[in-house]
């Protein structure tokens, strides 16, 4: 196994609601890349707290029409997973269909179906470690030019809740979701 890249403060500033408040160390988190022979990666995303966002994944969209597949060694975690609209044969990055945040813990498998945006927020105390298997390419602009994903998930008394990203234009209330029941929505 071997360190892919860490990820700072700095370079995810832009994608936080209110990166002045930030009270968590750097590195965000940590990607690791030849774990086994079905992972790829390992990602360890610290508990903290960064401008009362729970700590989180950069984020991005698939450019490779494949399904990626994540597990949870050890934590607790939600996915935020958005799909954008397509219109005039274009995707509209700033126009999302459906939102769910999905929620897992140690144990839990779930699928990523192709053009979902998706993003990783440790809403647990302790270091959430996740496995996936991608291997093909990622779109992180889509992310960066709209300051993050549709939603910003937000420590409230320990408990996570949604805060509308108000680059966005008219969202669909996000629906809350288990690893297990998302996998036989996108198996549908
Ligand atoms: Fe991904």
């Amino acid at each position: 196994m071997l360190l892919k890249f860490t990820r700072s403060i700095d370079e995810m500033l832009p994608l936080l609601m209110n990166g002045k408040e930030v009270k968590s160390k750097d590195p965000v988190y940590w990607v690791f890349s030849n774990v086994s022979k079905k992972w790829e990666h390992a990602t360890l995303i610290c508990p903290g707290d960064f401008g009362g966002e729970f700590p989180k994944t950069f984020g991005h969209y698939h450019t490779t029409d494949s399904i990626e597949k994540y597990k949870v060694l050890y934590g607790q975690g939600i996915i935020i997973m958005q799909k954008r609209k397509f219109i005039d044969d274009d995707w509209v990055p700033d126009q999302i269909e459906k939102v769910y945040f999905v929620e897992f813990l140690s144990g839990d498998e779930i699928n990523i179906p192709p053009e979902w945006g998706h993003s990783c927020s440790n809403i647990g105390a302790e270091p959430l470690l996740l496995l996936d298997d991608w291997k093909g390419e990622e779109d992180y602009e889509p992310i960066k030019k709209l300051g993050g994903l549709a939603y910003f998930l937000v420590n409230k008394d320990g408990k996570a809740e949604f805060v509308p990203n108000k680059n966005y234009k008219d969202l669909p209330k996000p629906e809350w979701i288990t690893a297990s029941d998302f996998n036989k929505l996108s198996c549908e």
